[in-house]
């Protein structure tokens, strides 16, 4: 299995170490038009190699697609990062000509490629890759609530006083500040409502934690964060690779599912080696649907901004 990694800034190396860690892949392409940089990153992680103890090559290249040839998996990290006090939304003018860009060559030279698209704002530029591709719907994947779900469980062990791997969770909605919605109603450690152990104040302090959790990261690293980002995309990537069929929340384009159409999104999907394999459809209250249709057009209004 073959993948390739668009960006190899911060989150892309992060994202190109952890596939490498787990050792699912045969080869991982790092490209990145910064002239060496890529070239730099991806020796300095094959030098972890024998210090890790995996099998994946990893090469880098400036701005070679042929290289990518033939990849059953792309993501693209391309594009510029917040800086303290940016919301998502402002990095649009810039992210959007390098995603139409780089999408377009990778699919030249990987025509069965499924694409995993990171750049911010992330459901926007998702649903940019729809409309510039016309790929069927399954092969572009948004990568933002595997994320901010793992960022909502943290919080939950935090205000639990227990480790992360006791709870479960998921946040769906637009990948922004505001448009986030963490399900506390149905979120569980160890299969029991995390509503019988916290009051309604201290969860929904958990979610509003959550909402911000990029934002805060963004305020102490003066960048916006690689770790937990690049472990999200990895998984996504393995679940590809490996047909594991987990549910994630992704950003897919909706076509009636949830009563919203013609976007991108975050709603649990299941991620196997056709990609987005089903968009699984839950039953939420009428509060939460109030928001997840205030969050859909709150994208709606930045998929405005194309135009
Ligand atoms: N979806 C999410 O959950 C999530 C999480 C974190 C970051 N992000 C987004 O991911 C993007 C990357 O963040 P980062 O911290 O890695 O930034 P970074 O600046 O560290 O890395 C971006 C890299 O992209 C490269 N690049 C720019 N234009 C390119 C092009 N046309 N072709 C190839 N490479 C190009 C740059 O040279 C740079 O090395 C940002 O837009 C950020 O907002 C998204």
């Amino acid at each position: 299995m073959k993948i390739t990694v668009v960006g190899a800034g911060a989150v892309g190396a992060s994202c190109a170490e952890y596939i490498a860690i787990k050792d699912f892949a045969s080869e991982v392409v790092l490209l990145d038009i910064k002239e060496g940089f890529a070239e730099g990153k991806a020796m300095d992680l094959m030098q972890t190699a024998t210090l890790n103890g995996f099998d994946t090559t990893i090469t880098g290249t400036t701005g070679d697609y042929s290289k990518t040839k033939d990849s059953q998996v792309a993501v693209i990290t391309s594009g510029i990062p917040r800086k303290p006090g940016m919301t998502r939304e402002e990095l649009i003018g810039i992210n959007a000509g390098i995603v139409k860009d780089v999408a377009s060559e990778l699919i030249k030279h990987s025509p069965e490629v499924t694409i995993i698209v990171v750049s911010n704002p992330m459901d926007t530029m998702t649903y940019l890759a729809h409309k510039e591709l016309g790929l069927p719907k399954h092969r572009i994947i948004g990568m933002g609530g595997a994320l901010d779900s793992a960022r909502f469980k943290y919080r939950l062990s935090e205000a639990l006083g227990c480790p992360s791997s006791d709870v479960d969770g998921m946040v769906i909605g637009g990948h922004s500040d505001t448009g986030m919605l963490p399900l506390t109603r149905l979120a569980t450690r160890n299969s029991v409502r995390v509503t019988e152990f916290l009051s309604e104040d201290r969860l929904a302090q958990v979610a509003e934690d959550t909402k911000v959790g990029g934002a805060t990261l963004t305020k102490l690293l003066g960048t916006s964060a690689w770790y937990a980002p690049g472990a999200a995309v990895s998984s996504l990537v393995q679940s590809i690779a490996c047909d594991q069929k987990k549910m994630f929340p992704c950003s897919t384009l909706l076509d009636g599912e949830y009563g919203l159409k013609d976007l991108c999104i975050g709603v649990p999907v299941i991620i196997g080696k056709n990609g987005i394999e089903k968009v699984v459809e839950i039953e939420l209250n009428e509060q939460e649907k109030a928001k997840l249709k205030e969050s859909a057009e709150a994208v709606k209004k930045t998929n405005g901004l194309l135009e």
